[in-house]
């Protein structure tokens, strides 16, 4: 049996299907240049057809990566396959991933076709695929609740058209461990030509069992898993990346199969996963967790001290955690800034980017004597935002007194042109949103206002999210600041800049 345990990453896919957790082109390309970082095999860029912006977004993928193979997701129709093939094209590895599904209740009530009809489909897809591409992933759609006789008939048929990779998705999260894996067993065992093809799971968190099914499916042969960042995705999430990888790197002994990941890229991915989409992550998730490697209490410290292996089962620095330490100060010239970006693994686009990160970075040293990773890490997010920006503040003060409403001014820069705007709120914050949809009337509905404090210490930056939703789109704007009030005024804006440049897409499963 084959030792490598291909490591599929759909955050840009599957993960971005999770309500508020859209990205832009640039954000996906930040993100698959870490999950390159990390190794991950495939990378499943995006679902091509859903949108032009998803069609851009694949392709700079597709242009940009060179060590992963990228993947599109295509419904079994000729629109979507050509969308897909299009998009994967300037890539050195490309890879279309069709699906249909197969369980009774999807054929019957939402495809409104015959198991004989979706068969024709499935078939007719990977043919279509075949003019781009030689590697062809095909998904049963709802697989978890299919009958096998029908899962074996049309697995048996894509393949000999063409597929190579097949995959069984629990949709809807229903399965259970040990029936999972008796599902894949029988597939292996009974689907004609099954040993020249990977067998693929993609499991759905809703009864909290994707890693557990994942697992449990790899152990009776799947060779691919399917998974994101910090188990993002639609509902409950998919598998997560980083459980499924340290389970079998951690228990060598039970899974005869190991990842090529290189773990010590995982904390920096699910930080910039959370940073970019504005899902904080748990502290008790495991690998990620903030809680995730610390000993609360005496005797589990005194024996860690004693003896690191009594209560640890992986080391911290093995999945990229690092202690906050003081990395640069006022004094760092350009030089040492640049190399512990490059030591960050953020890209550093241009000489004009890094100049005019340095000089913000000059700035928040005089206001911020100790400057950490993440404090760099939070400067870079910001500087990489939204290039084309129609909204940015350009100056702002605010005023709080004890028995007065709160007021802020600000001075925005919209479309080119400068604009001052004044309001009150119920607090600083409050008053600082109003004051920009003064100007801005986005008629945006706020879903979510978040801060988090990104090193300790009273002069910490505040990292700010803001959730908008306009017309059933739904954005996230980060902004970080030593000001929180002005960090939550950048977010503001971060967020109405994406939804001005957004597009309309639909969801592959609808
Ligand atoms: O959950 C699912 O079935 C999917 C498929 C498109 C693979 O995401
Ligand atoms: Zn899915």
């Amino acid at each position: 049996m084959n030792d490598q345990l291909i490591i599929f990453d759909t955050t840009l896919r599957d993960g971005e299907q999770s309500p508020g957790a859209s990205m832009t082109r640039d954000e996906k390309l930040r993100i698959a240049r870490q999950l390159e970082r990390m190794k991950v095999d495939v990378i499943e860029a995006g679902f091509a057809a859903a949108s032009n912006g998803d069609f851009e977004s694949v392709k700079a993928v597709a242009e940009a990566i060179k060590d992963s193979t990228i993947c599109s997701l295509a419904r079994a129709n000729e629109n979507d396959i050509r969308r897909a093939g299009e998009a994967i094209r300037p890539a050195s590895s490309g890879r279309i991933h069709t699906f249909i599904a197969t369980s009774p209740i999807h054929m019957e009530k939402k495809l409104r076709m015959t198991p004989d009809q979706v068969v024709e489909h499935a078939v007719r897809a990977i043919r279509w695929a075949s003019e781009y591409t030689d590697d062809i992933e095909f998904s049963a759609e709802d697989a978890g609740r299919s009958e096998i006789d029908f899962l074996c008939r049309i697995f048996e048929a894509v393949i000999n058209a063409g597929a190579r990779t097949i995959n069984v998705p629990d949709t809807v999260g229903y399965n259970v461990p040990e029936q999972f894996a008796a599902t894949i067993r029988t597939l292996i065992e009974r689907v004609p030509n099954a040993d020249k093809v990977v067998w693929s799971v993609h499991c759905h968190n809703d009864l909290g069992l994707a890693v557990a099914n994942s697992l449990a499916a790899v152990q009776a042969g799947a060779r691919q898993v399917e998974c994101t960042v910090n188990g993002l995705g639609e509902r409950a999430g998919n598998a997560s990346l980083e459980e499924i990888v340290m389970a079998v790197r951690t228990r060598q002994d039970i899974f005869r199969c190991d990842t090529q990941i290189d773990t010590s890229q995982i904390v920096p991915a699910s930080k910039l996963v959370s940073g970019i989409t504005g899902f904080p992550v748990q502290p008790n998730k495991a690998i990620v967790g903030a809680n995730a490697f610390a000993h609360e209490s005496g005797i589990h410290q005194d024996g860690v001290l004693k003896h690191r292996e009594t209560y640890e089962i992986m080391r911290a620095e093995d999945v990229g955690w690092v202690a906050n330490k003081l990395v640069l100060g006022k004094h760092s010239g350009r030089n040492a800034f640049r190399s512990r970006l490059q030591e960050l693994g953020v890209d550093i686009a241009s000489e004009e980017l890094l100049n005019h990160a340095f000089a913000r970075f000059k700035e928040l040293a005089d206001k911020k004597h100790e400057i950490f990773d993440e404090d760099l890490q939070a400067l870079m997010n910001d500087e990489s935002s939204e290039p084309k920006e129609h909204f940015r503040l350009l100056s702002s003060s605010f005023h709080s007194e004890t028995g007065e409403a709160p007021c802020a001014r600000l001075t925005l820069l919209v479309g080119g042109a400068e604009a001052s705007s004044e309001s009150s709120g119920s607090g600083p914050v409050d008053a600082a949103f109003k004051a920009i949809e003064a100007v801005a009337r986005s008629g945006t509905q706020l879903l979510l206002y978040s801060v988090n404090a990104i090193t300790t210490g009273t002069d910490a930056q505040g990292e700010v999210t803001v959730r908008l939703s306009r017309d059933g789109r739904i954005v996230n704007g980060q902004g970080a600041d030593t000001d929180i009030i002005v960090a939550s005024a950048k977010a503001y804006l971060n967020a109405l800049n994406k939804i001005q440049g957004g597009s309309e897409k639909m969801n592959p499963q609808i």
